[in-house]
């Protein structure tokens, strides 16, 4: 339970260091309580090319924080732990990008979930999130697609863009490829009325059995917006509190994975961790290598030209 004593304290850490902070929807429900802004990957990745503070403080994993500071070099970008990272972000090698490039030459694009190292995005000629990735792979040129790193998120996008040759890369999310089947069953046993929301990086036979797939954003959105008082969610745990806000006085109810998907790497940032790095300034994300930093900072913004059309 945040006290008034904290909260104030870290108003007044945010003001002195014109700091602005930025929370995933899978991070503590205390830290996002303390954040100015909640929001998905691509959300918060668009809001931070927008925002006028010095400092951004990014409570997420360090390929969120990274993509802010490549999109504004210029500021200040700060992690409560750079030990954050996202597993899923290292799942791709560059001989997987050279071996696709020289197999289809120009006729391949290389499509990279924002969840990925910068060197990766580097390597790629556009970027994409969760929320856009099918729009953005449909409005590409070219007939092939080699899709990075996520293997799941890259059926999913080829199940819905059957008119392009979508190439899978090998990578995956280790929380969300675990939902399994077996635990959906039993949800939908128990709650046979509930929709299904997953997040398209769970694997093919979950999916399978989904009624609805997004980011976080969208499957928020979709229990919000939806007319059912029961909704089985297969996502990090951690959209719990968004959820739970957003509909509160409607009776609705949410239903997890009774293992309870959580991720460690989004857990590592506390609230003392936040507040001692707007105390301290403590955990500055650097900018890559010039060269890295020019390419992933293209497929960045073309993600969020294409994702705007
Ligand atoms: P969103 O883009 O849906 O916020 O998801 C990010 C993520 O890491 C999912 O595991
Ligand atoms: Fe990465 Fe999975 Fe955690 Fe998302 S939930 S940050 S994909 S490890």
């Amino acid at each position: 339970m945040l006290t008034e004593e904290l909260r104030s304290e870290v108003a007044r850490l945010k003001s002195e260091r014109d700091a602005v902070v930025l929370a995933h929807y899978y991070v503590n429900p205390e830290v996002q309580e303390l954040a100015d802004h909640v929001g998905d990957s691509f959300a918060l990745a668009k809001l931070a090319t927008t925002l006028p503070a010095s400092t951004l403080v990014f409570a997420g994993v360090s390929f969120m924080a990274e993509s802010a500071k490549l999109l504004s070099p210029n500021k200040t970008v700060l992690m409560p732990d750079p030990a954050a990272d996202c597993p899923m972000a290292h799942m791709v090698l560059r001989k997987t990008v050279d071996a696709a490039r020289e197999r289809y030459g120009d006729d391949l694009a290389v499509a990279c979930y924002v969840n990925s190292t910068a060197e990766a995005k580097s390597w790629s000629d556009v970027c994409v999130t969760s929320s856009n990735a099918v729009k953005i792979v449909r409005a590409l040129p070219q007939a092939n697609v080699l899709f990075v790193p996520d293997r799941h998120l890259g059926r999913y996008v080829a199940s819905q863009v059957p008119e392009k040759n979508v190439i899978l890369n090998d990578g995956y999310c280790p929380i969300h490829q675990d939902i399994s089947a077996n635990e959906v069953r039993a949800l939908k046993a128990a709650h046979p009325d509930a929709p299904v929301l997953a997040h398209p990086e769970c694997g093919p036979e979950a999916m399978a059995l989904a009624d609805f797939a997004g980011s976080t954003s969208q499957i928020i959105e979709a229990a919000v917006c939806g007319a059912a008082l029961d909704y089985i969610v297969l996502t990090v745990d951690g959209v719990r509190g968004e959820l739970e806000r957003q509909t509160a006085g409607t009776g609705k109810r949410f239903h997890f994975p009774a293992t309870r998907p959580v991720c460690p790497d989004m857990d590592r940032i506390t609230v003392e961790r936040l507040v001692s790095c707007l105390r301290d300034g403590s955990g500055e994300v650097g900018l890559p290598p010039a060269d890295v930093a020019e390419g992933a900072r293209a497929a960045l913004a073309r993600m969020l030209e294409l994702g705007a059309r």
